[in-house]
């Protein structure tokens, strides 16, 4: 159990009934934007799957590794979709260090986005302290919406559609994306985002799976999966042959799909958080499966 805190006041519209992934998240890092029915959620997951957190870090140091590789192809914007609570290296934090290195002016532009309160009110006050308004946003968007989503990223004029864009859809498309009639149309959103991004772009994915995930460990994921369910959202995984679909026609880039601590492993940089580590005993323990595609034609 990881250590309590006093409840800070919930932004306008925040449901205290349930618990959400992205506070639960939070608090599975260690991060202080949750309340009680998140902990409470988040501990009965780490007492299931004492692996949990070290699931989450390694997905994180999958995030901070795709955005140094990214910045280091030439990208100069980020569209962040799902980005959750701020945490330890946020997507626009890794992106100046990785140009700093480089002897560069940091000069890349983010746009962050998520649908849930806590996440969008957090970033907002992080940019709001530490961001750079030329360069950084958070917008309250669905990725259910590709559109209307599309529209906002335009709309914060960070946007320029005449340059190559990072797409990052990191842990995200394995929460349950339902529309009107319980459908998940997270494929068919995705499929929309390929088609709206300009050539030379790249679409960042991670995602949870059970294939080759050691028996044990699947268990566990089985019994959070019901958990989940048994609450006002859900989480699932798909197979990797699923997974790779969601980058349709794109080329895959070294070293193709890979499981989180296996992909690009020398991309650690100042930015990536080192304490905790992680103690993941075989990188198949992190089940969550990432890659990344790059549009070509
Ligand atoms: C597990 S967190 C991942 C956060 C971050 N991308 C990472 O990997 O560290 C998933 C995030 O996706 C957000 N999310 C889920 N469904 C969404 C949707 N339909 N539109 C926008 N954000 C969504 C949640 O609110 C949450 O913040």
């Amino acid at each position: 159990m990881l250590e309590k805190h006093s409840d800070p006041l919930p932004p306008p519209g925040v449901d205290l009934k349930h618990p959400s992934v992205a506070r639960v998240y939070d608090y599975i890092l260690g991060g202080t934007a949750n309340w009680a029915v998140d902990r409470e959620f988040g501990d009965r997951i780490l007492d299931k799957n004492p692996l949990a957190r070290d699931m989450a870090l390694a997905n994180r140091l999958f995030l901070n590794r795709a955005v140094r590789y990214l910045t280091k192809q030439g990208i100069k914007q980020f569209l962040d979709i799902g980005a959750g609570v701020p945490t330890a290296g946020n997507t626009h934090e890794v992106a100046d260090d990785a140009k700093r290195e480089a002897g560069q002016v940091p000069d890349t532009r983010v746009v962050y986005v998520d649908n849930d309160p806590v996440a969008v009110a957090h970033a907002a006050m992080l940019l709001d302290s530490e961001g750079d308004p030329g360069r950084h946003a958070i917008i309250d968007a669905d990725l259910r919406n590709p559109d209307e989503l599309w529209q906002k990223a335009c709309e914060t004029q960070l946007i320029n559609l005449d340059e190559p864009i990072a797409l990052l859809l990191i842990a995200v498309l394995h929460v349950r994306q339902p529309d009107a009639d319980g459908n998940d149309i997270g494929p068919q959103s995705v499929a929309r985002f390929r088609e709206l991004l300009p050539r030379g772009s790249y679409l960042a994915i991670s995602h949870t799976t059970i294939e080759g995930v050691p028996d044990k460990l699947v268990e566990r994921m089985r019994d959070i999966k019901r958990m989940y369910e048994q609450s006002n959202s859900s989480a699932g995984w798909r197979s990797h042959a699923e997974i790779a679909a969601f980058l349709g026609d794109f080329q895959l880039v070294e070293p193709g799909w890979t499981w989180t601590p296996d992909w690009h492993p020398e991309e650690a940089g100042p930015t990536t958080p080192t304490t905790p580590t992680v103690i993941l005993r075989t990188s198949s323990e992190s089940a969550i499966w990432a890659g990344v595609g790059k549009k070509v034609t």
